[in-house]
């Protein structure tokens, strides 16, 4: 079996893995681990490593099966799993606290994040525990989003979405607006401020002001952890307990490569 390191990155979430090899398979024992890990520190990171696509893909499934990405326009060649996260894709970095895929029914338990071309300075991504976040809220409120829903679609501001991923993916889903982890237990703020087109009995206006504010109040640095990138690194984010944002700020004529592969988790729900 292989002996796992695990150092905490911060006082609220983030971790540093150390002796595994994601380019090697891993044993049961160390999958459950890893899992444990990712429920326990919302992040978990991995240095110095060196993957092909499919070593990646395979690594990932720990996490879960990897699903399918709805911007299929940057999808890897021959890798459909994987997407291409590059501005000289004509992306431009998620620089808005958000959770991914909100709009599946089953939406990703975990983002997976592979460094492959590093700018010099700047493009680190963040990660806020909403776990956190939930645990600080004062109990009226708690009790509030407890009974709150959001109904989710494809983000409407991008004009680059293909026709085919929005017959597939544009539909209303509903989830709660807080999530009970499945395999920590524990309750997280859930929602997308852009993929909710409203909370339930609230119009769209009232909707993404009352997200808009919660995020703002919600997030501080306490329950943030900042990943500054080194080429080599896979930073895997817990979807079902964390938002995540990338940074912009850094020299364009640099590039920043990322892959990107999630990983199918349950039904949200709430407990
Ligand atoms: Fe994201």
């Amino acid at each position: 079996m292989t002996t796992l390191q695990i150092t905490p990155l911060h006082p609220s979430l983030g971790a540093e893995i150390a002796g595994v090899d994601l380019s090697k398979p891993i044993d049961g024992s160390t999958r459950k681990a890893l899992s444990d890990a990712l429920g326990e520190h919302l992040a978990l990171v991995f240095r110095n490593q060196s993957l092909t696509p499919a070593q990646y893909l395979a690594a990932a499934s720990v996490f879960g099966p990897p699903m399918e990405q709805h911007y299929s326009q940057h999808h890897m060649p021959g890798f459909p799993l994987i997407g291409m996260i590059w501005h000289r894709n004509g992306q431009e970095p998620a620089e808005r606290w958000h959770t991914d895929h909100t709009n599946r029914e089953r939406p990703p338990a975990a983002t997976i994040l592979y460094g492959v071309e590093i700018p010099s300075a700047g493009g680190g991504t963040s990660v806020a525990s909403m776990r956190a976040a939930y645990n600080a809220l004062p109990d009226a409120e708690r009790r509030r989003l407890d009974g709150l829903t959001t109904f989710n679609t494809l983000d409407h501001d991008k004009t680059d979405t293909r026709q085919e991923d929005r017959d597939k993916y544009d539909k209303p889903i509903e989830h709660p607006m807080v999530r009970t982890h499945p395999v920590h237990g524990s309750r997280a703020v859930y929602f997308h401020i852009t993929k909710a087109t409203h909370i339930s009995g609230m119009t769209p206006e009232a909707s993404k002001a009352y997200m808009g504010e919660l995020i703002d109040r919600m997030i501080r640095p306490e329950i943030t952890y900042h990943h500054a990138w080194r080429k080599g690194d896979v930073l895997v984010i817990d979807d079902r307990a964390t938002m995540h944002r990338a940074h912009g700020d850094y020299d364009r004529s640099e590039s920043r490569i990322l892959w990107r592969i999630i990983v199918e988790g349950d039904r949200p729900r709430f407990a």
